[in-house]
């Protein structure tokens, strides 16, 4: 197995374990509540943004231990955004992470619901984080809030410009909101915990901020190219609901072209900083390169 594969699969298991410590049983009332939570968020997804907040943490000496929580946590923010954004006042889709989605398996009201409540535990998480000062805590907590509202704005944005045609700045602020933000604040919320130098998280910051681009990007291709078996969410959406994308709006060679710009801007990114920073160039050519 490569080095990045097994960082993967580590990061998979131990955020695993972490992630269901955090969450109610499915034994625990309302019972409903928590299949549903459960459901969404151990169907297999692939723990991109924990990955990255270890990964950048560890390229800066924290501990596993002080990592994990925050990085569970992250994936928590992540499924509800998912969950959000696949009911039908949304995207309005019927398929997810391989399985149903959690308002077709359960109903509207409790996907709502299941929503809310792993965004609510995650800041929990954070808050009661006994590994971390307080002072973390609290720019942790800071900097994923404000992220997840960029992420909600963007969401905005996304569905009102639907059917529309807009400018290539303005497609790039939504891809940078919806997804870009919560991928970046991932990298950041690593360097903060590993007490990383104001200069070195900014540059981090700018790594990650280019990262998500690239993922929505590459999200955006995948949506053309790949199949509904492969991605475990139904393909070809995006034209269908005249999403604005970027295959959509260049085509899809030119789209290519931009990916390798932007993967390349983010790995320039990391040569300022004095660290061993390989393996978070690895996660770019990954996110590059992904086929889900
Ligand atoms: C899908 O995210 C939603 C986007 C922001 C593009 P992922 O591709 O990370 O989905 P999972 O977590 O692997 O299911
Ligand atoms: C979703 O973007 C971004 C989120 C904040 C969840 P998409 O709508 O393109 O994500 P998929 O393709 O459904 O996973
Ligand atoms: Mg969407
Ligand atoms: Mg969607
Ligand atoms: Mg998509």
């Amino acid at each position: 197995m490569s080095r990045l594969k097994t960082f993967f699969a580590d990061c998979t298991r131990i955020v695993a374990q972490k992630l269901d410590e955090l969450v109610p049983s499915v034994q625990t009332a309302p019972k409903k509540l928590h299949e549903a939570i459960r459901w969404s968020l151990f169907a297999g997804g692939k723990r991109f943004r924990p990955a990255l907040c270890l990964a950048v943490g560890e390229a800066f000496a924290a501990s596993r231990e002080n990592l994990v929580c925050t990085a569970a946590a992250i994936e928590m923010i992540h499924t509800y955004s998912l969950i959000h954004d696949d009911l039908p006042a949304m995207d309005n889709d019927d398929l997810r992470r391989g399985r149903e989605t959690c308002h077709k398996k359960f109903d509207e009201a409790t996907a709502i619901l299941a929503g809310d409540v792993l965004q609510t535990l995650a800041f929990q998480a954070i808050a009661e984080d006994k590994n971390l000062t307080a002072e973390i805590r609290v720019r942790l907590i800071a900097e994923l809030a404000r992220s997840a509202a960029k992420m909600v704005a963007g969401q905005q944005l996304d569905l009102e410009a639907e059917g529309k045609k807009i400018s290539i700045e303005e497609l790039e602020s939504i891809h940078r909101n919806k997804t870009g933000a919560m991928i970046s604040a991932s990298a950041k919320a690593g360097a903060l915990i590993a007490e990383a130098s104001e200069t070195e998280i900014e540059i981090i910051s700018n790594y990650a901020e280019k990262l998500g681009l690239l993922f929505q990007i590459t999200d955006d291709l995948l949506d053309v190219t790949q199949t509904t078996q492969v991605l475990g969410k139904t393909a070809g959406k995006d034209i269908t609901a005249e999403k604005a994308t970027y295959p959509a709006l260049y085509g899809l060679e030119e789209t290519r072209k931009l990916a390798e710009m932007v993967h390349a801007q983010s790995c320039q990114e990391l040569k300022k900083i004095a660290r061993d920073t390989d393996l978070l160039c690895e996660i770019a050519d990954f996110i590059l390169y992904r086929k889900t």
